[in-house]
C-alpha cells in the first residue's frame, strides 16, 4: 500500500518532474552550467540545465563529502525536496576489494557470500552510496566472454543460492539500518549467454532453456526482496529487454510478483535505435515505458519525449505515475526523507588506513575460493625454508584485484608479498617479473625472459609459476577468441620444467583459461583468479598449507576454446557419447577432444583426501519422503573442507531434462580421519521444471539420485518417485 505523503508528492509532480525522476545520469551533470556546456554533454542528450535539479538519480557519484555535497545543492533547488538516490557499481567490494564473483561462487561458502557483501555495504554506504547494481547472477557457459568474472558461474541452483545470500548481505533486514544499501540484481535476462562469447552480442534461445537455466537467480533474488533489477543490454527472443514486455510486465512483475524498481543498463533506452527496434528516441521511450522500464540511465528520451507521448495519448500517464511511485518508494525505504545522507561519513570514507578487520576477512574470502587443479607427488603445501623461485608476470604484480574494483584506493598484496610474510625473503629468488600488459594497449605478451629464468632459478627447491591474464582484459568489455596462456608464458613454464624441479603453475585470471598446453608441465596447479586487496596472502595461505584448500569449480574449464560452450547440466541428446566405445563415430562427439571439460563443474581438490561409502536411497514408507545419504571419511592425516554435492536426473519428462543438475551441496569441516553422514531430503519441488506451456509442473518417473565430490565423481542410484 502506498504512503499517503507518497501519493500527494506524485499527485503535486509535474509530468516533467515525474520524468525526470525517472532519470540517472553521472554526477558530471551537476557541476554543469548551461553558458559553458550546452554544445557538450547537455548538447548529446538535448538536456536543459534547469532540468537538473529534478532528476532523480545519480549513477557512480561516490565519496561520502561528494555525495553531501551534491545531496544538499539539490535539495536546495528541488520544489518538493526530494532526495537523489545514489547508485555505483560495487562489484566485490568498495574500498577492501573482495575476490571476483566468480571466485566467490567457487568457494561454495552461502555465508562467506553474505559477508562478502556486507563488507561491500557498510563501507560504501559510508561512501555515501544508497544502491549498489550488483550481485549480478547471469548464468554464464562461455569464458570467451569477459565478464564471466563478475558472476558465479554455470549453475542455476548455485547461482540462486550465492544470490540470495549476496541479497541478504547487502539489505539486511531493514535498508534504513546503518551499512546496508539496497542491491540490484542484473542483467535481466540471460545476459551470459551472448552468441560467439561476443560483447553484447545476440542471445537467442528458447523459452524453456531460459527458464532451465538462466531465469532462476533472479528470481531467487526477487524472492530474497532484492530492491531492484537491472536490464540487460540484449534482445530475448527478438525485442532487447529494456522495451521488452514480456519479459518485464510478464515474467517480472505479474509471473514472479516483483514491484521494486527497474532500472536500464547504461544508454540501453537508446539502443533500442540502433538494435533497430525503435525508429527514434520517442519510440525508444514509448516501448520502455509500456514495457515497465522505471528508470533510464545515461540517455534522455523520457525527459524529453515523455510529455508529448502522453499529450499524444500513446503513453498512458498512470504507467508513469507508477514508476514514479516505486522509485519513491525505495527513497523511503532507505529513510532518505527523514536522511538525506544516510550513512554517508567523510570521516569513516577518508580514513587513512583501511579496516583491519575487513581485510582479514577478505584474507579468508580469498583462501576459500581458490581452487587446487592439480597436486602431483604432494607438491604442495610448500615448507617454509625451501628455496622459492617465483616467475612470470604476477609475481610481484599489485594488479590483482579484479575488473569494477571499487575505489582502486590501496595496492593489493602481491604474490610476492604474501610469500615473503610467510618465509624469509633470502628464501625466494625471482626471475621474468615484468607484467603483462593489457590488449587494450596492443600487447599480448611478456617479454621472453625464459632463458634467464631457467638459469637464476634452477637451483631452487619448487617453482612458483604466477601467469594469466591482465585483469584490464577482463570483465566488460572483455571478449576474447583465444583463452591460452600467452607464448611466452606458456614457454616460460615448459623451461622451468627443463630444471626437473617441481613447477607449480598459479593462474591468475577472471574466466577460465584453456589450461591443457602448461597442465603437463606442471606438477601442482592452483586457479587464483583475482583475489582482491588480500590476494598475496590469500594464496600464501594456501601453497604453505595454512589453509587447506577447499575451492571447487563453479564454471568448468574447457580442454580447447573449441569446445565451449562446455558445461556439466547439458541435454543428453538422441546419440550420448559412451566412453566405453570410443570407436564409434555416430554419436555426439568430436574427431580431436573429448565432450567433457578438462576440469569440470564442482571439481577441486584438498590436502586431504575424502572416501564417500554406504551411498544409500531410502523411500520412507509413511510419506513420499526419500532420504538420500553417503558417508564422507577423510582419510587423511590433515583437516581439511569438502563440499558434497547433490545432483539429480531425471530420467525421461515431457519435454528432455540435463544429465544432471546440482540441487543441494553441504560443506563438511572434517577432522583428521573423521566421518561424517550426509543427507539430502528430495522433495518434490526439487523435481519440477517448466514443462511444454512454461508451466512448472511435477511428473512422476523414474530419477537418478548422484552424491559425490564433483559433477563426474559420484555414487548415483535410480527410483522411481510417483
Ligand atoms: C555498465 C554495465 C552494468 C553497470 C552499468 C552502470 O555498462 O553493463 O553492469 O552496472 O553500466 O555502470
Amino acid at each position: 500500500m502506498t504512503k499517503p505523503f507518497i501519493q500527494d508528492l506524485v499527485k503535486d509532480m509535474t509530468l516533467d518532474e515525474k520524468l525526470a525522476q525517472l532519470t540517472q545520469l553521472g554526477p558530471y551533470y551537476w557541476g554543469l552550467d548551461d553558458t559553458v556546456d550546452l554544445t557538450g554533454p547537455f548538447k548529446e542528450l538535448n538536456l536543459k540545465p534547469q532540468v537538473m535539479k529534478n532528476i532523480g538519480s545519480v549513477l557512480n557519484g561516490i565519496g561520502a563529502r561528494n555525495v553531501i555535497g551534491l545531496q544538499t545543492r539539490h535539495l536546495q533547488t528541488s520544489r518538493q525536496k526530494i532526495p537523489l538516490l545514489f547508485m555505483a557499481d560495487v562489484i566485490h567490494g568498495y574500498r577492501t576489494i573482495l575476490p571476483i564473483p566468480l571466485a566467490m561462487g567457487c568457494s561454495f561458502d552461502l555465508e562467506a557470500c553474505e559477508r562478502f557483501a556486507e563488507i561491500a555495504a557498510k563501507e560504501s554506504a559510508a561512501a555515501g552510496i544508497h544502491v549498489t547494481f550488483s550481485p549480478m547472477t547471469d548464468l554464464v557457459r562461455d569464458p570467451r566472454w569477459g565478464r564471466v568474472m563478475e558472476t558465479s558461474g554455470e549453475d542455476p541452483y548455485l547461482n540462486a543460492r550465492v544470490t540470495e545470500s549476496m541479497v541478504c548481505g547487502y539489505q539486511g533486514k531493514d535498508l534504513k539500518e546503518k551499512g546496508r544499501i539496497a542491491a540490484c540484481v542484473k542483467h535481466f535476462a540471460a545476459y551470459g549467454a551472448p552468441e560467439g562469447g561476443r560483447e553484447y552480442n545476440t542471445v537467442d534461445m528458447s523459452s524453456g532453456v531460459l527458464r532451465d537455466f538462466y531465469l532462476p537467480a533472479y528470481k531467487a533474488a526477487v524472492d530474497a526482496g532484492v530492491s531492484m533489477v537491472m536490464v540487460a543490454f540484449n534482445t530475448i527472443d527478438r525485442i532487447p529487454a529494456s522495451g521488452n514486455e514480456q519479459l518485464l510486465r510478464g515474467i517480472l512483475r505479474e509471473e514472479w510478483g516483483f514491484s521494486g524498481v527497474t532500472i536500464a543498463d547504461f544508454n540501453s533506452v537508446n539502443e533500442l535505435i540502433p538494435h533497430g527496434n525503435a525508429q527514434d528516441g520517442r519510440e525508444a521511450a514509448e516501448k520502455s515505458l509500456a514495457a515497465g522500464l522505471d528508470i533510464e540511465m545515461m540517455s534522455t528520451h523520457y525527459l524529453n519525449h515523455g510529455a508529448d507521448l502522453v499529450e499524444q495519448g500513446k503513453l498512458d500517464v498512470a504507467l508513469i505515475d507508477e514508476a514514479v511511485v516505486r522509485v519513491l518508494e525505495l527513497k523511503d525505504a532507505l529513510g532518505l526523507f527523514d536522511n538525506p545522507f544516510k550513512d554517508a561519513d567523510p570521516l569513516v570514507d577518508e580514513a587513512a588506513e583501511p579496516n583491519t578487520v575487513h581485510l582479514q576477512a577478505a584474507r579468508e574470502l580469498g583462501a576459500g575460493s581458490v581452487v587446487l587443479l592439480k597436486n602431483d607427488h604432494e607438491t604442495l603445501p610448500l615448507k617454509r625454508g625451501m628455496k622459492i623461485g617465483l616467475a612470470g608476470p604476477f609475481a610481484t604484480s599489485v594488479h590483482v584485484l579484479g575488473g569494477w574494483a571499487g575505489t582502486e584506493k590501496d595496492p593489493a598484496v602481491s604474490l610476492h608479498t604474501g610469500i615473503s610474510n610467510k618465509t624469509s625473503e633470502g628464501d625466494i629468488l625471482t626471475a621474468m617479473t615484468n607484467e603483462l600488459g593489457s590488449m587494450l594497449e596492443g600487447i599480448f605478451d611478456v617479454e621472453d625472459e625464459v632463458e634467464e629464468a631457467y638459469h637464476r632459478l634452477k637451483d631452487c627447491d619448487v617453482i612458483l609459476a604466477a601467469v594469466g591474464e591482465n585483469q584490464q582484459d577482463t570483465g566488460e568489455g572483455g571478449s576474447k577468441t583465444s583463452l591460452r596462456l600467452s607464448a611466452n608464458q606458456e614457454k616460460l613454464i615448459w623451461r622451468l620444467k627443463d630444471t626437473g624441479k617441481k613447477i607449480v603453475t598459479i593462474v591468475f585470471s577472471g574466466r577460465p583459461l584453456e589450461l591443457k598446453p602448461i597442465l603437463a608441465a606442471s606438477d601442482a596447479l592452483l586457479q587464483a583468479w583475482f583475489l582482491g586487496s588480500e590476494s598475496g596472502n590469500s594464496l600464501a595461505d594456501v601453497l604453505f598449507g595454512d589453509y587447506n584448500p577447499s575451492g571447487r569449480l563453479s564454471m568448468s574449464f574447457p580442454y580447447t576454446v573449441g569446445q565451449i560452450p562446455v558445461y556439466y547440466n547439458a541435454y543428453q541428446t538422441g546419440r550420448p557419447y559412451d566412453p566405453n566405445y570410443p570407436q564409434v563415430r555416430y554419436v555426439t562427439r568430436y574427431l580431436d577432444c573429448p565432450n567433457d571439460p578438462l576440469f569440470c563443474f564442482g571439481y577441486g581438490l584438498s590436502y586431504s583426501h575424502f572416501a564417500y561409502n554406504s551411498f544409500a536411497v531410502e523411500a520412507a514408507e509413511a510419506s513420499d519422503q526419500i532420504i538420500a545419504s553417503i558417508e564422507v571419511e577423510n582419510t587423511s592425516d590433515i583437516a581439511g573442507k569438502e563440499t558434497v554435492q547433490l545432483y539429480i536426473h531425471d530420467v525421461s519428462a515431457s519435454v528432455v531434462r540435463p544429465v544432471k543438475e546440482l540441487k543441494g551441496f553441504r560443506q563438511l569441516s572434517l577432522a583428521a580421519h573423521e566421518k561424517q553422514v550426509v543427507s539430502f531430503e528430495i522433495t518434490k519441488d526439487m523435481l519440477m521444471f517448466y514443462g511444454k506451456d512454461d508451466q512448472l509442473v511435477f511428473e512422476p518417473g523414474e530419477f537418478e539420485l548422484m552424491i559425490g565430490r564433483n559433477s563426474s565423481d559420484y555414487c548415483s542410484e535410480r527410483i522411481w518417485i510417483g
